[in-house]
């Protein structure tokens, strides 16, 4: 054992993030001392949601679970996910899986990032309520009018009722 502090990264582009997304960050949460929730964007590709909102909907959301301390949110833009792990001092990234597709997904990135830099990747069962979930289906069911509650934070749901109205 060593006193070295165990900080954790959860990336991704959480553009919105869900209540899939949320549950995996809070367990990371409860295994590591610290966690920062990464949002990596592509300054040049305008997503749904403005970063800054997208960091709202998260730590509005960890609050509502409960989650209040040891876990940050953080942008960061056209960075490799190594060089941010390295910028933090983290040595583990954190992903949630849903099935077999995410997995396949997944493996390549955690490998490269390995080979890269020696990050390790922890793979978390996604919770079987959220496995049909992820950000680019819940805009789509938005999108044309479908129900997400339950699926994204409330706030989220009446932001992406608030685009269609844009739309
Ligand atoms: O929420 P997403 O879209 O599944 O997140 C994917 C993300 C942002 C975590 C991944 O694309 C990423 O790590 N991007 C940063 C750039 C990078 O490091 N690319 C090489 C990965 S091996």
């Amino acid at each position: 054992m060593t006193d070295r502090a165990r900080r954790a990264v959860c990336p991704g582009s959480y553009d919105p993030v869900t209540s899939g997304h949320l549950d995996v960050i809070a367990r990371a949460a409860a295994l590591h001392d610290e966690v920062v929730v990464a949002v990596l964007h592509n300054p040049a590709k305008a997503g749904a949601f403005a970063v800054e909102d997208r960091i709202g909907f998260i730590e509005r959301g960890l609050a509502g679970l409960g989650v209040t301390s040891g876990v940050r949110v953080e942008a960061f833009a056209g960075r490799l996910l190594v060089d941010v792990c390295r910028d933090l001092g983290a040595d583990v990234v954190v992903k949630g899986l849903r099935g077999p597709t995410d997995f396949a997904y997944e493996l390549p990135m955690a490998l490269m990032n390995r080979h890269l830099t020696g990050v390790e990747t922890l793979f978390l069962p996604g919770a079987p309520e959220f496995e049909h979930v992820s950000s680019s289906l819940v805009k789509e069911v938005a999108r044309y009018g479908g129900d997400v509650t339950g699926l994204v934070p409330d706030e989220v749901r009446d932001a992406l009722v608030r685009l269609r109205g844009d739309g």
